[in-house]
């Protein structure tokens, strides 16, 4: 029985969701709580408690009155922070409020709309390294499609600031630590400046318009302007490092893996269900915080009233209880809940935007670059913070092809 020293830490009684001791030993320390520890604790940024188990994680994120978000996503953001993430930090019923109106600009039907905008952008972007027959895959492709999906296809920006708006996202999802709050800053300036100048316009009848419009607070009154930049600003925090990971784990599978990729190659009706395992297995959301409001027991585990939980999807779903080696891929696996998108009334929203971008990508990379490969002697790069893993650099060659001109 592990004792959950692994790395030279105690990942059981001294946790750290940033440490580099969890990330260099990510299946190793997953598996160690799953085996003895399903709520650990940790002793950085004022304590938290890390919830592993997939049934916890599940119950835990259906029952709202229970765990608030209302403290903040992590640890060290409970407090006064001005620039709030919505629908992510309120409760129901204004959360819901907030969902129901966004619901329908999310749902499987008008996701679908965008197939062909999305293939057009994988193009795009795969006809500037194509020639090459190599590149760094974070770099090059996925640290940019899901800003040029979400910024063209969702928000109908103008093409002309697409740089801009790329570049400032970019440092908000992967510049150095100390720069992403400046990145964010843009990002939020840029759209508050984006709703005002449609405000003016005649409505298109899109998601824009639909936060222009808003929702009621539970005091009854309209929401906010600020809620309104909330709203904008927490699709693009949970939309684009996530995705960036997810197309990167997909490049990474691929090159990886030969066999499975020659059978994705030889039959397209495959492609989905690796998708969802590629999702469960590279997850991007590590974990996500709850504050309890109660005194409340977990797994045997007393948690006091004010004590913030740390929710790990990333673990969860790899639950040896409910899949059978966990840290494998399997691509004929049937996952019927895929966790990695959470549970409950904070489920993600974007999920289907996700999913049709990994698709989409996956059958693009899978035409245009069949052979993709690791470079020789190139190893992926992993990193993480308390909230999201990532890939940061992914060196791949394949047989150089030609422009399409997308
Ligand atoms: C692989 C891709 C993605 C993963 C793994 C992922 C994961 C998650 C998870 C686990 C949550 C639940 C948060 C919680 O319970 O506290 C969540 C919520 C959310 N996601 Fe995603 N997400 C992805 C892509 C996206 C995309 C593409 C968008 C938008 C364009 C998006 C927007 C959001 C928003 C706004 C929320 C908050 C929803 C709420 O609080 O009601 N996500 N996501």
């Amino acid at each position: 029985m592990t004792t959950g020293e692994i790395g030279g830490r105690n990942h059981f009684t001294d946790f750290d969701l940033d440490s580099r001791e969890f990330s260099e030993n990510f299946d190793e320390v997953v598996s160690a709580v799953h085996a003895g520890c399903p709520v650990a604790r940790s002793e950085v940024q004022g304590g938290y408690w890390v919830v592993s188990g997939f049934d916890d994680v599940r119950a835990i994120g259906q029952d709202w009155q229970t765990w608030t978000n209302t403290d903040g996503y992590e640890p060290s953001r409970s407090g006064t922070d001005e620039a709030r993430l919505y629908p992510l930090e309120i409760d129901p019923p204004y959360q819901t409020r907030w969902r129901s109106l966004l619901g329908e600009y999310f749902s499987p039907r008008a996701i679908r709309a965008n197939k062909e905008g999305i293939r057009t952008n994988t193009n795009a972007l795969i006809d500037q390294f194509v020639e090459q027959g190599g590149c760094d895959w974070v770099d090059a492709f996925a640290a940019h499609l899901p800003g040029r999906v979400f910024f063209s296809t969702m928000l109908g920006v103008p093409l002309e600031d697409l740089p801009y708006l790329q570049a400032a996202a970019d440092q908000a999802v992967r510049g150095e630590i100390s720069e992403r709050a400046d990145g964010w800053n843009k990002v939020g300036a840029y759209l508050d400046g984006y709703l005002r100048q449609r405000q003016e316009e005649e409505p298109r009848g899109d998601f824009v318009d639909a936060v222009l419009r808003g929702v009621e607070t539970d005091d009854g009154e309209p929401a906010p302007w600020n809620h309104k930049i909330f709203v904008m600003v927490d699709m693009l925090a949970g939309g684009l490092a996530t995705t960036t990971f997810l197309l990167a784990g997909i490049a990474h599978f691929l090159a990886t893996h030969p066999e499975d990729r020659q059978r994705l190659v030889d039959d397209p009706s495959l492609h989905a269900g690796a998708v969802e395992e590629i999702i469960r297995v590279y997850a991007s959301i590590l974990s996500l915080g709850r504050t309890a409001t109660r005194d409340v027991e977990v797994s045997g585990q007393q948690i006091r009233k004010g004590e913030m939980v740390m929710l790990s999807y990333a673990a969860a779903a790899r639950d040896p209880r409910h899949f059978e080696n966990p840290h494998t891929i399997d691509i004929t696996r049937k996952i019927p809940t895929n966790i990695a998108f959470g549970y409950g009334p904070h489920r993600c929203i974007g999920s289907h935007l996700a999913r049709l971008q990994a698709v989409t990508a996956m059958e693009e990379m899978l035409r245009r670059l069949p052979d993709l490969r690791m470079a020789p002697g190139a190893d992926v790069v992993f990193s993480h913070s308390t909230v999201t893993r990532d890939i940061v650099s992914l060196p791949v060659e394949f047989t150089p092809g030609a422009k399409e001109g997308a």
